[in-house]
């Protein structure tokens, strides 16, 4: 693990969940091209098999993610929301390497679109962040449509093996 300007990488991977966390500085002011990219090819080839996909949020700057998470707070309190929003600083949306498609919500969990997307997004660098059955792993509820780029080679060791950059890494999300 290197930790460099406040940020942290496992094996040149970088990490953001509840235990890891970003500045505030840490502003790439979009997704970054690599993510673009790697979206795009997905896009096409679900569209190829009459899927439609499309980026509802991608980058979130801190203060944005601040914002989100405090209205969050507002309306279902703290111990709910830190179950489906990051703090700020704590979010992958803040890398450029995070995304959701279609619909953020647990309407899209088990959509054909949904399904499609967990088959199909590792060939193109993506994995499903937050899966099914592993709240207390990653922190988080289960959210199918977040994908996060980790290049294909990593994306398909995860995917195939069922594995959360948690478990993969030994690392913790928890928040102190
Ligand atoms: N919904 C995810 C966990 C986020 O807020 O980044
Ligand atoms: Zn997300």
């Amino acid at each position: 693990m290197t930790v460099k300007d406040g940020v942290t990488y496992i094996d040149g991977v970088l990490i953001v969940n509840k235990t890891y966390s970003l500045p505030a500085s840490y502003a790439p002011g979009g997704l970054t091209s690599e993510t673009q990219k790697a979206f795009a090819k997905l896009q096409k080839a679900a569209s190829a098999d009459g899927i439609s996909l499309w980026c509802v949020s991608g980058y979130r700057d801190y203060y944005y993610q601040q914002s989100l998470y405090n209205n969050y707070v507002w309306r279902d309190g703290q111990a709910a929301a830190d179950r489906y929003s990051a703090r700020a600083g704590h979010s992958e949306h803040q890398t450029g390497l995070a995304l959701d498609v279609n619909n953020a919500s647990r309407y899209f969990n088990g959509t054909r679109e949904a399904i499609w997307l967990a088959e199909h997004c590792a060939d193109y660098g993506f994995i499903i962040r937050y899966p099914e059955g592993k709240e207390s792993v990653t922190g988080f509820m289960p959210e199918g449509w977040h994908i996060r780029y980790v290049g294909k080679s990593l994306a398909k060791t995860l995917t195939s093996q069922g594995l959360t950059l948690e478990e993969y890494f030994g690392i913790t999300s928890q928040y102190s």
